[in-house]
């Protein structure tokens, strides 16, 4: 079954209301709901935030759930120049920027036993290229797709030298706080993922203000390539 996740409330609630959602179960800290679309069953799930929430959440999906495809969906913090908030960037790779081995002699963000990557499911990209480009051709003003790595810490990040120093190390295009580890227990459990985030702040010091604008909105913009998913 298909299992749709976001951190907190904002990002799940668009989709939420405009679902047939059937029930809703608390498991730990994670909010599951089962919910009808056009071509059956799937499930929607807030984790919290951060890496431990998404992890948790993702292993229970998976163990007592039975999720088979999972798809993160959220926000992020932009970092390349040309990404703008309201685009949205579709995950290739996820790499956690605050995994740190180098003193036993592995690159930044690499896990022994999964490197430093974890790569995005290709047929769930190819879905979701064709989910946006529905959404798009219906509306001329979506805003653009992009493809590239995220970056994925503890840590929200609103600090320029921060920004460059994720963006430089790991040549990713955006930074959030949950995707590379739920994209790790997907693939300890070898469970196809993808994860798209809707950019709401530049990850400089103006991000606290932008986030705080722009979740709401983000969420609207998300639900409208989903629907062409479920
Ligand atoms: N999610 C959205 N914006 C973010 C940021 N600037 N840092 C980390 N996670 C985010």
């Amino acid at each position: 079954m298909l299992a749709i996740v976001g951190a907190m409330a904002e990002e799940v609630t668009c989709l939420l209301s405009r679902v047939k959602v059937t029930a809703k179960e608390v498991v730990g800290q994670t909010e599951v709901y089962r919910a009808e679309g056009p071509r059956g069953p799937f499930l929607v799930a807030k984790s919290g935030i951060g890496k431990v929430a998404a992890a948790a959440s993702t292993q229970i999906l998976i163990t007592k759930y039975g999720a088979d495809r999972i798809l993160f969906s959220g926000v992020a913090g932009g970092l390349k120049d040309g990404i703008r908030r309201g685009d949205i960037v579709m995950a290739t790779d996820l790499v956690q920027h605050d995994f740190h081995l180098e003193a036993f002699g592995r690159k930044p963000g690499e896990i022994p036993g999964i490197g430093v990557s974890v790569a995005c499911d290709g047929g769930l990209m190819r879905q979701f290229r064709e989910a946006y480009a529905a959404a798009a051709a219906a509306d001329p003003d979506f805003p653009p797709l992009h493809e590239g790595r995220i970056a994925t810490g503890d840590c929200i990040v609103a600090d320029t030298q921060l920004k460059n120093a994720i963006r430089d190390t790991f040549d990713a295009v955006a930074v959030e706080m949950e995707g590379a580890a739920l994209a790790q227990v997907c693939k300890m459990n070898r469970v196809p993922f993808l994860v798209i985030r809707t950019v709401s702040d530049n990850a400089d010091e103006e991000a606290i203000g932008d986030f705080d604008r722009f979740i709401e909105a983000a969420g609207i913009r998300d639900y409208e390539i989903l629907k062409n998913f479920l």
